[in-house]
């Protein structure tokens, strides 16, 4: 019986553009639906913005838009990267749609009336000039373990100590610097330590293929007491005060369900608007016996998935994941991925430099295992693996046989010879344990078996010669014979690269001339007599130079002519000198630029969002856009003039200035340079 599949990856959070990491996740399971679906399993697979949050709404606020307008934004860039990566989500939606407005509250009625919601006074830091309440990571103060100034309220940066906001000394608000008062306010609890929930979480994530053995027993240091009766889950603060980008809870004005409580509702959500657009019934599909809910997350989202998630579904009557699929973190040469800046490998940059979206999904596939383990990204080992496996091994076969047999048989297929045959036995006979592995997200050891069977076709290729046997009198039939084999053989393979390689194997369907392949298609040979298209090559090895580029900043603007006045350095003549009181009066800083857009109506201006580190965001205008491209900023370090009197511009207040080299004659073209400091300086860190 064919599987009816839903499937999510984790909702992205809508404050910032996609890095890498986000991009793996969303090819791992791109490769598990597009393999299901050649099985025949009928899925729905769907992501959408995860919108809600006070991050996202300062990160609005200094924007001087709506966190609505800030999501719609974010949400209009997605489609170029999920398309240049062919990840073939059947729906993207936000948790800001009515849909999730609606469920998120269904799911909380039903969870009040199990008795499961409680109400509890809490105190908490409240910012006076703001007038509201603040997130640990809103306020700042002394470490009271270290003494470090300028510490964030749930821990500190330089001695590792976790607090509570409550013990920072001297602590002030990073929104509006207000010293903070401490103030009660009713919050609504999810009652997880309630002996139901317990007994139910204990049950869930022991039962086979909930989740991966590894990930089992993290869960259980968090879900189990140990002997002496302590530990194990708390009760969960579901509710925030206003002002809160978020969804009104019910019956209790001016609460907000905390964002983490509606995001993975926004899977249903996501699925709900997909299905009312097609007229299918949602609670009907809901209710399909057999239907897997399957979710694809990374290893820090663990809890929310494997324990709140899973009991906020059942105890409000409603159906549990069936399998929550954890993988590690991508790691880029070696480095580490801030989550707000990624790092290394900019996914737009690697399409926009031309590089195959392809080796990119061969490579990470390649790599991962189906287990919570980190991977790395690795370009020596990127292009070794791309060009000896891809085009070395797989690519080969058919560029060595087809040439053959456009030019001496008219592209026609003979049936192969003994030796042939067996050798295309048992390529077919490997199809069930590669599906295994696929199933089983291992996909690691399914391209390395893959690639094991192309060995085999490379081998017999080497021992038969079809470039010996074209020249030789009389062995057409054999030399046929050969090429043919080669040919079904390296059907059979894309049959099974297919979920890595899907644009790949269509042009392979195309110069074959055979329908879409599916899985069960490795059963049977083509037959003898079928033509198929002259071959064009398919695929080429990556190119170092575009590789090299992916880890430059960006590539400088036309290079100056050489100019007449060469003796005055830059086009002009050095300033008058000053003294060393002179400089000090201006303040440079390392700023780093977490957000940059274009300014509607502007031909010059780029729009920056710049951290210096004073835990609020600045906005700046500067003049640079014949020179970059917003998604080349964003991400990146540079030095602002931190003093400058704010400056009120068309287009608003421009809160500093970025410093950039030019010439002084800008007909040179010389173009313009931001400047960007050596590694390891840190945002708000003074330039001297
Ligand atoms: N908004 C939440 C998820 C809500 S799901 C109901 C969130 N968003 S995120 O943008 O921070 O992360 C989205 C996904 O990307 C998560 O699964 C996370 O683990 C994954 N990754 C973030 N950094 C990653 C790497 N460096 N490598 C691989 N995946 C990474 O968390
Ligand atoms: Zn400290």
């Amino acid at each position: 019986m064919s599987r009816t599949l839903f499937v999510t990856t984790a909702l992205p959070y809508a404050n910032g553009l996609f890095h890498i990491g986000h991009i793996m996740e969303y090819i791992q399971a791109d490769i598990w639906v597009r393999f299901q679906r050649m099985q025949g399993a009928e899925v729905n697979f769907v992501c959408a913005d995860d919108a809600h949050g006070a991050a996202i709404t300062i990160a609005a606020d200094k924007e001087g838009i709506t966190p609505q307008a800030f999501v719609a934004k974010i949400a209009a860039s997605r489609a170029q990267y999920l398309d240049g990566f062919h990840i073939a989500f059947d729906n993207w939606h936000s948790t800001d749609g009515p849909e999730n407005h609606q469920l998120a509250q269904e799911i909380y009625r039903d969870l009040r009336t199990a008795g499961l919601i409680e109400t509890r006074s809490v105190e908490q830091f409240y910012d006076p000039e703001k007038r509201m309440f603040l997130a640990d990571r809103f306020i700042k103060g002394e470490c009271p373990n270290c003494h470090a100034k300028d510490q964030y309220g749930d821990n500190c940066e330089v001695c590792g100590a976790v607090y509570a906001p409550t013990a920072l000394i001297e602590p002030y608000s990073a929104l509006s610097g207000a010293k903070p008062e401490l103030r009660s306010s009713d919050h609504f609890f999810f009652k997880l330590s309630d002996p139901r929930c317990e007994a139910y979480l204990q049950e869930w994530t022991t039962a086979p293929g909930h989740v991966q053995p590894e990930v089992q027993n993290k869960i259980r240091e968090w879900l189990y007491k140990d002997a002496e009766g302590k530990g194990g889950l708390g009760d969960w603060d579901i509710s925030r005060d206003a002002p809160y980008f978020g969804i009104e809870i019910p019956d209790a004005p001016g609460k907000y369900f905390y964002v983490w409580l509606d995001a993975p509702v926004g899977y249903l959500a996501s699925l709900k608007n997909l299905l009312d657009r097609r007229g299918e019934d949602y609670a009907a599909y809901m209710a399909r016996p057999g239907l897997e809910q399957v979710h694809f997350i990374g290893k820090d989202i663990i809890t929310f998935h494997t324990l709140f998630w899973p009991a906020m579904l059942h105890f409000s009557g409603r159906k549990a994941p069936d399998a929550v699929y954890v993988h590690g973190h991508l790691t880029v040469n070696g480095e580490k991925m801030s989550k707000s800046r990624g790092t290394g490998i900019d996914p737009l940059r690697y399409l926009s430099l031309g590089l195959n979206p392809e080796h990119l999904r061969y490579y990470l596939a390649a790599k991962l295992s189906g287990r919570n383990e980190d991977i790395d990204f690795n370009s020596e080992d990127f292009a070794a693996r791309v060009n000896s496996d891809l085009v070395g091994k797989y690519i080969n076969i058919a560029s060595r046989a087809a040439g053959f047999l456009s030019k001496r048989f008219g592209g026609q297929l003979a049936a192969p010879d003994a030796e042939g045959a067996a050798l295309l036995q048992s390529l077919q006979a490997a199809a069930p344990a590669i599906a295994a592995l696929y199933d089983g997200r291992d996909t690691s050891r399914a391209l390395r078996d893959v690639m094991a069977l192309a060995d085999k076709v490379n081998e017999y290729v080497d021992q038969n010669k079809p470039w010996d046997l074209a020249k030789q009198q009389g062995m057409d039939e054999r030399l046929q014979a050969v090429c043919s084999t080669c040919i079904q053989a390296f059907r059979l393979l894309t049959i099974y690269l297919k979920p890595v390689l899907p644009a790949l194997a269509a042009r392979v369907e195309a110069f074959l001339s055979i329908a879409p392949l599916q899985s069960a298609d490795a059963a049977a040979l083509l037959p003898a007599g079928h033509a198929i298209a002259p071959y064009q090559h398919l695929m080429q090895r990556v190119d170092p130079k575009l590789l090299e580029q992916l880890f430059d900043a960006p590539a400088p603007a036309a290079l100056a002519a050489p100019a007449a006045d060469a003796h005055v350095p830059g086009g002009e003549p050095i300033a008058a000198t000053i003294g060393i009181d002179d400089f000090a009066k201006i303040d440079l800083r390392i700023a780093r630029i977490v957000n940059c857009e274009e300014v509607e109506g502007s031909t010059k201006l780029l729009r920056l969002t710049l951290d210096v580190g004073e835990g609020r965001h600045r906005n700046v205008f500067s003049g640079i856009k014949s020179a970059y491209k917003p998604e080349d900023l964003v991400g990146k370090l540079t030095v602002v003039v931190a003093n400058l009197a704010p400056r009120k511009m068309k287009f608003g207040v421009s809160e500093g200035m970025v410093l950039a080299a030019s010439h002084a004659d800008d007909k040179t073209d010389a173009g313009i340079y931001v400047l960007e400091p050596w590694e390891g300086a840190q945002p708000g860190m003074r330039v001297r």
